[in-house]
């Protein structure tokens, strides 16, 4: 673990090792490079060139290049907006790769990988998440609204073995005012570029492999298929797939496992693909004072009462029909094929940690439980009983909420009984750059502070009044850093400037 006095030489020191060719500007060629999909002998490498034609990719475990591992020819089509992709296979385990894409005298930067360690071999592993970046400027401005995206040039800096871009990694309606949505494949590809027209996200996908996953505004906000219309999820996964090297099947989605040695394997969890339409759909969850979706329809009426003296329209009950739907048994956020397959996968890992990269929030907190896991009940009951019986040393990690927040993945809090732990724990992270979870809340209450009181009263407050998060950062540009080795698995909470979050950790999970 390393120390907040040691941390700036450690970034200094990281920093040096970034390739030369990250932050000089590479001829007929724009936006950086990316090393996607990474494995111990295998990993997707990306660029995109100003002018379609022909390309050749090189790959060395020498950064001058003196002896290639791979040299592949590389087509840049207009239809995938000159974004070059080529998976390269026959790579070494545990070994730092460089590579670039050259046309005649002219090279992309050059970018860096490390390869997975074979699954036998046990070795301590770091890497960091986060996500939810929008880099819009407000109208008649040049220059992002939220920031330069600071939280990915930390994560870059750091070292990590590899970095997680964790969803809403563009952002197609922005929250910035005035901007109109990106809907067409040719509008979200230039919300791509916008995001990547920042070094920062192009220091994040050159300096070392980064799993890149998907999830609402890729699409529109809280996408499900079946609400927003098939045009809009094709549209959103050639644009996502065009400029994130990214394994996708019609079949399986973003589904994915990495195996990272005898500690770690990842579990991507696509969340977008294959859910159903939310329990708010046709008006059904609508609070008769508001006409909009309850903003706590699964709260027992004795807590909405009591933030009834800040938010009046919960004083008015939640209709059964609402409840029922959320709790509908043939809603599923996975579907039934993903489902089995994670569990198969799940009960087979022989890993020693089995970290699951879920888009969207699974702990219980209540507000606005739609798009989350709350919102499909009946199956993330089922997912937690089955992971309570069939596995150890599981845990979360999700964006998607623009807060930092731990706590155990409880089967019940506030219900009837009182809390019951699953003993899981999830750990959400972010922003990287769009408005905190806490201005969201003022925003919707109408009121300023009010994102602060739910945060400190609520979140933190320990059952029945509030769920009890041993961490609640809900107004802060962050990243998480996760270690993992063979007794632990440490969770690092860091603001955009690299500096430890005050009362949000480290964490620490001892292995069973
Ligand atoms: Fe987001």
């Amino acid at each position: 673990m390393k120390t907040l006095a040691k941390a700036p030489m450690l970034a200094a020191v990281a920093l040096l090792a970034l390739p030369a060719g990250a932050g000089a500007a590479a001829r007929g060629f724009h936006f950086g490079v990316a090393a996607g999909e990474v494995t111990s002998s295998s990993a997707v490498l990306w660029a995109r060139a100003d002018r379609p034609g022909s390309y050749i990719l090189e790959v060395s475990t020498d950064r001058r290049f003196r002896l290639h591992v791979a040299r592949r020819r590389v087509a840049a089509r207009p239809s995938h907006d000159n974004t070059l992709q080529r998976r390269v296979r026959g790579l070494r385990p545990d070994t730092t790769y460089w590579y670039r894409f050259v046309k005649g005298r002219r090279h992309s930067d050059l970018g860096r990988f490390r390869s997975a360690p074979s699954p036998r071999k046990a070795k301590t592993i770091r890497f960091a998440f986060s996500g939810d970046a929008d880099a819009q400027p407000a109208p008649g401005s040049t220059k992002p609204f939220y920031n330069l995206f600071q939280a990915y040039r930390a994560m870059a800096r750091a070292g990590n073995a590899f970095n997680i871009n964790l969803g809403d990694t563009i952002y197609s309606d922005s929250e910035v005012g005035g901007t109109p949505p990106a809907l067409s494949v040719r509008a979200k590809w230039a919300k791509y570029r916008q995001n990547l027209a920042l070094r920062s996200l192009q220091l994040l996908r050159g300096s070392t492999g980064v799993y890149s996953h998907w999830d609402d505004h890729e699409f529109v906000n809280d996408f499900t298929r079946a609400e927003s219309g098939e045009k809009i999820y094709a549209d959103g996964v050639r644009a996502f797939r065009d400029y994130a090297p990214v394994r996708w099947t019609a079949r399986d989605g973003l589904y994915r496992t990495f195996r990272w040695g005898r500690n770690l394997e990842l579990f991507f969890l696509d969340e977008r693909s294959f859910r159903s339409a939310k329990a708010s759909a046709n008006h059904v969850c609508d609070n008769p004072r508001t006409g909009s979706p309850d903003l706590a329809p699964t709260a027992p009426q004795a807590t909405r009462s009591l933030f009834a003296v800040v938010v009046p329209s919960l004083a008015a009950p939640v209709s059964q029909q609402c409840l029922d739907a959320i709790d509908d048994p043939s809603r599923t956020m996975l579907g039934r094929a993903q489902l089995a397959r994670l569990e198969r996968a799940l009960a087979a890992s022989t890993a020693r940690w089995k970290v699951i990269v879920n888009e969207v929030p699974i702990q219980q907190f209540y507000a606005l439980p739609y798009d989350r896991w709350e919102g499909y009940a009946a199956e993330r009951a089922e997912l937690l009983d089955w992971l309570t019986k069939h596995t150890r040393n599981v845990t979360f990690v999700t964006t998607d909420v623009h807060a930092n927040l731990v706590n155990d993945v409880r089967f019940q809090t506030l219900e009837q009984g009182g809390p019951r732990d699953s003993g899981i724990t999830e750990f959400t992270a972010g922003p990287v750059a769009t408005m905190t979870f806490a201005k969201e809340i003022d925003s919707a209450t109408g009121q300023a502070g009010s994102g602060k009181l739910v945060t400190d009263v609520f979140f933190k407050g320990a059952p029945p009044n509030g769920v009890g998060m041993r961490c609640a950062a809900t107004d802060v540009f962050s990243f998480a850093e996760v270690t993992v080795t063979a007794r632990t698995l440490t969770v690092d909470y860091r603001d955009q400037d690299g500096r430890r979050i005050p009362d949000c950790g480290p964490f620490t999970l001892r292995a069973r």
